[in-house]
């Protein structure tokens, strides 16, 4: 039997239901019920009757998922894939940071780890990171860890001001606006879209700053017929395949994701076959951080 077909009967005999964000691999993308971006990935799994979610993203999307539904099993087919840019703040780094500034509240966005959700007030992701900021009342504001991510959002909301943490996300540091410049220059009147964690000189060359899934939308809703796409490349695949008659250009192939390509189609198999591995989070922690993840969910999309 092919893998696809034996991955859909254990589905099935599992009750499980497959989420990919939408860097996964073309393959893992096909055997999904679902692709998204990290926030669709939450509410997909808020929302899914199944018993079992295999998470295929990376570590931090799998924890979400496992706060938001602490009665289901969820699991990764490869528990490595970390997000370097999560592992950047620990919860003592976001402790002596709220000293040097107490009383301001702390958004976190999602690529961060659980208990450094928990020590949040509300959590973000890249489609709604400007209108969860926006919810708040206070001036000042706590972000972290996406320093190029709060810099957008601050360019946004002038009237705010954001207190940054110095991280930020390897992959998307390396599209340059050099690149941008560079695509457009071959590719000639192409709307250049790139992801709000890349640079602020790379966000101002190009066109429109939205999360993944606000990218799929654009596209779809655009007139043009070419797009240049600043983003983990893996993006390039769903959009090829939900645009079949518009062409998409990476504004540079460095930028790949390690961590979002080690699960393959076998994992997957595996996972569903062997139920690892699971993601498990403390209730303790799972508590608190359930409670910035829902304040988030509650302002919804934004992009
Ligand atoms: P999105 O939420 O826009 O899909 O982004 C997730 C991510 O990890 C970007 O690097
Ligand atoms: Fe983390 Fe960047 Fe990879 Fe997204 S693309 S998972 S932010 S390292």
């Amino acid at each position: 039997m092919e893998l696809s077909a034996r991955i859909n009967k254990f589905k099935q005999e599992r009750n499980a239901v497959i989420l990919a964000h939408n860097y996964q691999r073309p393959e893992v993308q096909d055997s999904a019920d679902f692709v998204g971006d990290s926030l669709g990935l939450s509410l997909a799994a808020s929302r899914t009757g199944a018993k079992v979610i295999v998470f295929c993203g990376v570590n931090f999307m799998a924890e979400t998922a496992a706060i938001i539904s602490p009665d289901k099993l969820v699991l990764m087919p490869d528990p490595n894939a970390g997000c370097p840019m999560a592992d950047m703040i620990t919860v003592e780094k976001l402790k002596e940071l709220k000293v040097g500034y107490p009383g301001r509240p702390v958004v976190c966005y999602v690529n961060s780890g659980a208990a450094v959700k928990a020590e949040s007030d509300i959590c973000c992701t890249s489609a709604n990171a400007v209108g969860v900021v926006r919810s708040l009342p206070d001036k000042e504001i706590i972000f972290i860890p996406d320093k190029f991510l709060g810099q957008f959002v601050q360019n946004k909301l002038p009237e705010k001001k954001l207190i940054l943490f110095n991280g930020y996300c390897p992959t998307h540091a390396r599209i340059l606006p050099e690149h941008v410049a560079r695509a457009k220059a071959a590719h000639p009147g192409a709307p250049v879209l790139v992801h709000p964690e890349c640079r602020p000189a790379t966000i101002a060359a190009a066109d429109a700053a939205l999360s993944t899934e606000g990218m799929a939308r654009f596209v779809k809703e655009s007139p043009a017929g070419e797009f240049l796409i600043g983003t983990e490349t893996g993006m390039i695949y769903r959009l090829q395949k939900e645009n079949p008659g518009k062409k998409f250009y990476p504004v540079t192939e460095l930028a790949g994701c390690p961590n979002m390509k080690l699960t393959t189609l076998e994992k997957v198999l595996w996972s569903l076959a062997e139920l690892k591995t699971e993601i498990k989070v403390s209730k303790e922690i799972a508590d608190k951080a359930r409670a910035a993840i829902a304040r988030m969910l509650e302002v919804g999309r934004q992009d």
